[in-house]
């Protein structure tokens, strides 16, 4: 098993130009519009180009991690996680996902890879805030908002149009001591090896 992020269900790891291509999952997911719920993926098509650009993208620059969820057992690549936005002066940065194989969905597969990328963000990549952002009517990424430990901070009313409706977005955010505090053991149990 390739080793970044080692989890006892899952783990995230960098990804490779090999699993761009068209024979692999993640090519598809972003043209599957039925997993583009309440996000700002899939509004013109996917090809190999943008792909390629985005990937290069999290490699040449440092602020952006993109990490491939994988399942233990199988192998699979079923999802990607991102701390984007990285801020090296503020010590910030977003977090974002995505669960490419419904298969593995509500298993708590997302929250898990949440926690990890947060324990990795607060304690080996120094930062000390984690924002998340949810639109309203989303309660699933909320949930694994909030179980990921990322708190309620506001909202940006209506801020967010599909379908001729427009909708508030939740914001949230994590601050490293407070997170852990509440989320730290619960990070250990998740992680097979603690990132040190
Ligand atoms: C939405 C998504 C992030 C959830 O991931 P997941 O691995 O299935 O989530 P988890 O199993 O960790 O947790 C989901 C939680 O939401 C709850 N949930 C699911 N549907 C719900 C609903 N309609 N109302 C309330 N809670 C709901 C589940 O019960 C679970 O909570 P629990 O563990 O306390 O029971 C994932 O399915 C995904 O990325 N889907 C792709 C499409 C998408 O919506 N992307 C938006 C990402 S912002």
């Amino acid at each position: 098993m390739k080793k970044y992020l080692i989890g006892k269900r899952i783990s995230l790891h960098g990804l490779t130009k090999e699993q761009l291509t068209l024979d692999q999952p993640y090519y598809h997911w972003l043209d599957d519009l039925s997993l583009d719920l309440f996000t700002n993926r899939s509004y013109f098509p996917n090809n190999m180009e943008k792909m390629e650009a985005y990937y290069q993208q999290a490699i040449a620059n440092n602020n952006l991690l993109l990490l491939g969820i994988f399942d233990n057992e199988t192998s699979k690549h079923i999802g990607n996680i991102t701390l984007q936005n990285i801020d090296w002066i503020h010590q910030t940065a977003f977090i974002a996902w995505v669960l490419g194989d419904k298969t593995f969905a509500g298993k708590g597969i997302v929250t898990e890879a949440g926690i990890m990328t947060m324990y990795y963000g607060f304690n080996k990549l120094n930062l000390e805030r984690i924002c998340g952002g949810v639109v309203e009517d989303h309660p699933a990424s909320k949930k694994v908002c909030l179980k990921s430990g990322l708190k309620i901070e506001g909202v940006k009313r209506k801020f967010f149009k599909r379908n001729g409706k427009r909708y508030d977005s939740i914001v949230m955010g994590a601050l490293r001591d407070e997170w852990m505090e509440t989320h730290s053991e619960k990070a250990e149990e998740i992680f097979q090896e603690l990132p040190i």
